[in-house]
């Protein structure tokens, strides 16, 4: 059985209708996903569907390109949400000096205080970070983020910033592009990290592994992200699957 740890399935996302989306889930062994808010909608939308589908676990927050809507109502919204005992984390939060579509001080402002938010609710986060890797550490050392556990997700910094993190207590979730042919330094982290600390998401409905590299994306296509590990790692695919998921578990605190 595998686990996506990270997967936009609101409405909006999907190239499809949900109940076929997640029957071939179902079909590949994907028996649990976190399905990510980004915004105010999709975090609302995220525990409804988590309410909805048992397989489904619901994340809430506001990336930090929505860095700007977080707002005191927000915050009381996000709050609130995380209540559902179904919202197993406060994401997805970060800084991305990539795109910037929040000015940078309203990112980290939004940062810090779903961090805080966080560790108030006494639960894990899960980090986007581009571009802006120092600061990520920076902020997480500064704030002890990492005191209810992690995940730096879709992970595409270099060996020893995983070191570093992995010491503030996150797990490395790798994506599609550990599949690409090209990607060198996300094949070397996910090669060298201990097993322990691995995660394996979609970030559908972006970021398709290989072979499907270009096409929507989905749960069930976790399996190639899986796949690609067991081939970095030499270890048959099933023994990532259930690794990977007792890790899911475990920064999740499921059950
Ligand atoms: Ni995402």
């Amino acid at each position: 059985m595998y686990t996506d740890t990270h997967a936009h399935l609101q409405e909006e996302s999907l190239n499809d209708s949900l109940d076929k989306v997640l029957a071939r889930a179902q079909a590949a062994q994907v028996s649990t996903i976190m399905c990510i808010g980004y915004d105010r909608d999709s975090s609302q939308e995220a525990v409804q569907l988590a309410r909805k589908y048992p397989q489904i676990y619901a994340v809430v927050g506001i990336h930090p390109h929505d860095a700007k809507e977080l707002d005191q109502d927000t915050l009381a919204l996000l709050y609130k949400l995380a209540q559902d005992p179904k919202v197993v984390a406060i994401g997805e939060i970060g800084l991305d000096f990539y795109r910037d579509l929040s000015p940078r001080d309203q990112q980290r402002k939004a940062f810090v205080e779903q961090i805080k938010l966080a560790q108030e609710l006494g639960k894990p986060i899960v980090i986007h970070d581009r571009d802006a890797h120092q600061e990520v550490l920076d902020t997480i050392r500064r704030e002890k983020a990492g005191i209810n556990g992690g995940i730096m997700h879709c992970y595409s910094g270099h060996l020893p910033l995983a070191i570093d993190l992995m010491k503030e207590g996150f797990h490395i979730s790798f994506a599609g592009p550990v599949s690409f042919k090209n990607a060198r330094k996300t094949k070397e982290v996910a090669a060298h990290i201990p097993l322990d600390r691995i995660l394996i998401e979609t970030d559908c409905p972006y970021l398709a592994p290989e072979p499907l590299r270009g096409k929507p994306n989905e749960p069930a296509n976790v399996v190639y992200v899986a796949q690609a590990l067991a081939e970095l790692r030499r270890k048959p695919v099933e023994e990532i699957a259930y690794l990977t998921s007792r890790n899911a578990a475990q920064v999740y605190r499921l059950q």
